[in-house]
């Protein structure tokens, strides 16, 4: 491995790379790219590399001692998730972490990019940010996440936020050391974003958000390119991790008690198939992973188009793999799933849905939904509408499109306008609120089992949780069933959420006196 490979790897290198604003041009041409469909699909000859073996260089350690950090993370949970792993490392290194922005040393903003309005929300917060820098020059301010990986984001900051210290990419998490190291040397802001593809680093330190459930990445990246979508370029390309890795860490978090794994990745459905040398699919994997004594398995987020049969065999086998299955749509008409470029059709989908619905009679279904889409009739809107009856989703995360600079759909005319748009988002709503009522109806007088993860939101004297099925439960119970599986008859379905009375520990759930 020569010098440059053990840099990349976050392996101890001689020396940090300079990554200040001084040599950023030289940078930017060689290690940096702006999102390009033409480059970004030449990926895939480039071979993936696996590296186990991260450590905090030993001239880093203690760097954080009697300092402290704050993270803010937006978006997806693959986000949330890469915010443990950002943890890990600051604690890893010394640091503290704080609830409080103003008792902060460093502070991180951990960005989406999927929609225009995720990124607003992040320049918002970086102009609020500017007094505290003001206040208080040694304030370290950072910006990661998918909004650096974008070129003219980095630019916008480059030119307008002079309180950001540092900018860092998805592909450069474990490389955090050496980018703080950086900021407190120079003046200069510290920018290191490669467009490189991504490769796999293993035994990042953790700081997981509680004991009960778990997120686990079982892949990297997405080589889908759906027209809209600024997740191939922001992520790099499709790379799994090896199944080993992927089951000592859930047999690990089964020892730690953990109650709930959620397997991540941009596609799960195409986990494997970058491996040359073993044949070995979702399907393999969960089959495996159900062998694992922990109660509930699920994944997220799937693509219908590599939802294979074996898949659907081995979630038939219940257990701890548990009948919930979200399986973004996006729209029911298979024009606009055509130019979308997702690949399968209305007809592939609802054909889908009943193979799964035939091997999981009781599976519950949620999706994902874009309205106006460049030049979506109302026709084809209709043809959304009558998907989401003729499946009888139980709930979706609904948007209006937002263009992404870069990517095909932003080039497309659009002859929709935003009146229209909203309009359709709200008649979809409307739809999925009175579904997902119908959805919960069934429950009154029934026994649930439900993950308790704690005090209820809007109400300190009551208990929430989850079903398997991805319903929130309240109900009053004492403190104590925290973190166990619990009966609770329903007394009440609402559009969202159930009340309930608790019955008690489940009985397979019944922890040793
Ligand atoms: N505009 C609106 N919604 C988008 N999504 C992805 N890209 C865009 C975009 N440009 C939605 C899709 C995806 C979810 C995570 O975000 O529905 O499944
Ligand atoms: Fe984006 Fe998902 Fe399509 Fe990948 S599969 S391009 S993450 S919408």
């Amino acid at each position: 491995m020569n010098e440059e490979q053990r840099m990349q790897a976050g392996l101890a290198t001689e020396d940090a790379p300079k990554t200040t604003e001084k040599d950023y041009s030289k940078y930017f041409e060689s290690v940096y790219s702006a999102p390009s469909l033409k480059d970004a699909k030449k990926r895939g000859k480039e071979e993936v590399e696996y590296h186990d073996n991260f450590q905090i260089d030993q001239r880093f350690k203690g760097m954080g001692n009697g300092r402290k950090f704050y993270i803010r993370t937006y978006g997806c949970q693959m986000n949330e998730h890469d915010t443990e792993v950002i943890a890990g490392i600051f604690m890893a290194l010394g640091y503290e972490s704080t609830d409080t922005v103003k008792d902060a040393d460093v502070i991180l903003l951990n960005t989406c990019a999927i929609r225009e309005n995720a990124e607003n929300k992040v320049f918002g917060e970086l102009g609020h940010l500017k007094a505290l820098k003001r206040e208080r020059p040694d304030l370290l301010i950072g910006v990661c996440g998918c909004m650096s990986q974008e070129e003219s984001v980095v630019n916008k900051i480059l030119k307008t936020y002079d309180q950001v210290d540092m900018i860092f990419g998805t592909h450069n998490i474990h490389r955090l050391p050496h980018i703080l190291h950086e900021a407190y040397m120079s003046k200069e802001m510290v920018i290191e974003v490669w467009s490189k593809e991504g490769d796999v680093i293993e035994d990042l330190p953790k700081v997981r958000h509680g004991k009960i459930k778990a997120w686990v990445n079982i892949m990297y990246g997405c080589d889908k390119f759906c027209t809209y979508c600024i997740v191939p370029y922001t992520r790099g390309k499709e790379r799994s991790r090896r199944p080993d890795d992927i089951i000592q860490e859930v047999r690990q978090l089964a020892a730690e008690g953990y109650k709930e794994i959620t397997l991540l990745g941009q596609n799960v459905n195409a986990y494997g198939k970058d491996f040359e040398d073993i044949t070995y699919r979702l399907g393999d994997l969960m089959d495996d992973l159900r062998l694992i004594d922990i109660p509930r398995i699920r994944f997220t987020t799937s693509h219908p188009r590599d939802f294979d049969d074996h898949l659907i065999e081995v979630l038939a086998k219940g257990g701890n793999l548990v009948d919930h299955i979200h399986l973004p749509v996006q729209s029911g008409s298979s024009d606009m799933l055509k130019i979308m470029a997702r690949k399968y059709t209305r007809e592939h989908y609802l054909n889908l849905v009943d193979k799964i619905r035939t091997a999981i009679p009781n599976a519950s279904l949620t999706t994902d939904i874009i309205v106006g889409f460049p030049n979506e009739t109302d026709e084809q809107f209709e043809e959304t509408m009558s998907l989401y009856r003729e499946v009888g989703f139980d709930m979706a995360f609904t948007y209006i499109y937002s263009p992404r600079e870069g990517t095909p759909a932003a080039k497309m005319i659009d002859n929709v306008p935003m009146e229209v748009k909203k309009e359709r988002l709200q008649r979809l709503n409307k739809l999925v609120n009175d579904m997902s009522a119908e959805a919960m109806k069934p429950y009154q007088g029934q026994v649930v089992k439900v993950l308790v993860e704690g005090e209820s939101k809007r109400n300190p004297d009551v208990l929430a949780g989850y079903t398997e099925k991805s319903k929130l439960v309240n109900f009053k119970a004492p403190r104590s069933v925290i973190g166990e599986i619990v009966e609770v008859r329903i007394t009440e379905a609402k559009t969202w959420s159930l009340d309930g009375e608790y019955i008690g520990v489940a009985k397979e759930e019944k922890v040793m006196a």
